[in-house]
Parts: C-alpha cells; structure tokens; sequence
C-alpha cells in the first residue's frame, strides 16, 4: 500500500537527554547547542518511507522534568510505538530509561513498540575497540564544569567530546534483548543512528 498510515510515538526519558534534539534532527535535519527544555509536551509529525508503505508518524515529544512525569500516561496511552531515551555519559538517565520501560510494560498499549534509545554518542572518546571495563568508570563529576570543553575547535577527525561512557553498550543491549526492545545509539548532534531509529520502529509497527 502506498496510502501514508499514521503511527503515534511517544518520546520518554530524563530531562535534558535529547528527546527534542533526536526529533528535531528527525523532523527537520537540524540541531541547536542550547535546546530549551520541553515544558509540557510538543507535537510534531514527519514521514518514513519504507519499502512498501509509508508511515506517518504523529509524534508526542515529552518534558523530562519531574514536575511533568504525571502527564506521560497522557501521551503513551493510545501510542503504538515509543522511544525511551537516554544519555550515554550519564548512568543516572539508564536508570530513568528502565523505569519508563516498566512504567510502559505495566500500562500502555500490551503491543506498544518500545525502542531504548542511548543518546549523545558523539560525546564519547572511544579509540576504537576500547575496553568498557577500564578504571575509570567512576561517576566522576557529572556536572557542565568542563566550562568550554575546548577539544571543539580542530577538526582532526577526533571525537570533541572526551566525555566518558557511563553506560556500556553490551550491558544496554543485552538489557533491551531481554525486554523484547529495540535498541539504538544515537547522536542527534551528528545525526548518526537517528533516521534508522524511526525506520526500525517504523518496520516493527503492525498494520492493521
Ligand atoms: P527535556 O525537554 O527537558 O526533557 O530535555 P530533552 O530530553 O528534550 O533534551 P534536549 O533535546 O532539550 O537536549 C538537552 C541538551 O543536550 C541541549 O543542550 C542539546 O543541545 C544537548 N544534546 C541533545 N542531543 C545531543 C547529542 O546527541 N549530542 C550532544 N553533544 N548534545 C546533545
Ligand atoms: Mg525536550
């Protein structure tokens, strides 16, 4: 069928892991520094075109805060799909990341779609095949006291973050195998990963 069909997808996930940012490279292929928080929830549709369809999706971009966590039922209750998005540097968000899964298991949709998003991969320093089990994954200071992480001005080709993984990818993965989700890391910096993400979900969705 080439008749567009519509999907809702839901975006959960800590405050300021990059929901808006993912959506906003998806919808319109951009990405701002300084995105302000998302108070409340935004609405935003695009489409994906897959082999023999075109999905429509309508998607409910949700606040991170706290103070919001009460409105989420509103938005993944009649969702088919939902991102639930984390930040790789930051342990704490992989736990907020498994509690909206549990949340969604427990009251959406029983065939709800659920893809585990890790976020912010362009922040990693990895010199390839590094080695997750290196000392120095302590939670250092978590804070934005790197001031102007000054690493952006060469354009070497090296990665200008330097910011350290908190959350490896096996453990994520093997998480999400568990729970029957997909599973993506993403940069809504770079772009990478984020089309596929839609794509993937997308493919999962069933037509009815
Ligand atoms: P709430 O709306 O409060 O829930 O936050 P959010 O999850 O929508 O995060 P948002 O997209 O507003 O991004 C928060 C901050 O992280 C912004 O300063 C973004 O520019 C930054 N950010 C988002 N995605 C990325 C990414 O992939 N890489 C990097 N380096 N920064 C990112
Ligand atoms: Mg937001």
């Amino acid at each position: 069928t080439q008749k567009p069909w519509q999907a809702k997808l839901v975006l959960l996930g800590e405050a300021a892991v990059g929901k808006s940012s993912v959506v906003l490279r998806f919808v319109s292929d951009e990405y701002t520094e300084n995105k302000e928080p998302t108070i409340g929830a935004a609405f935003l549709t695009q489409k994906c075109r897959l082999d023999n369809a075109i999905i429509k999706f309508e998607i409910w971009d949700t606040a991170g805060q706290e103070r919001f966590h009460s409105l989420a039922p509103m938005y993944y209750r009649n969702a088919q799909a939902s991102a639930v998005v984390y930040d790789v540097t930051k342990a704490s968000s992989f736990e907020k990341a498994k509690s909206w899964v549990k949340e969604l298991q427990r009251q959406a949709n029983p065939n709800i779609v659920i893809a585990l998003v890790g976020n912010k991969i362009d922040l990693l320093s990895e010199s390839g095949s590094g080695s997750a089990a290196d000392d120095d994954d302590e939670e250092e200071e978590e804070e934005d006291d790197a001031t102007t992480t000054g690493a952006g001005g060469n354009s070497n080709g090296t990665p200008s973050g330097g910011a350290t993984r908190a959350v490896p990818k096996e453990e994520a993965a093997a998480y999400a195998q568990e729970g029957g989700l997909l599973f993506f890391e993403t940069s809504a910096k770079t772009g990478q990963g984020v089309v596929e993400l839609f794509t993937e979900i997308a493919k999962k969705i069933p037509i009815d």
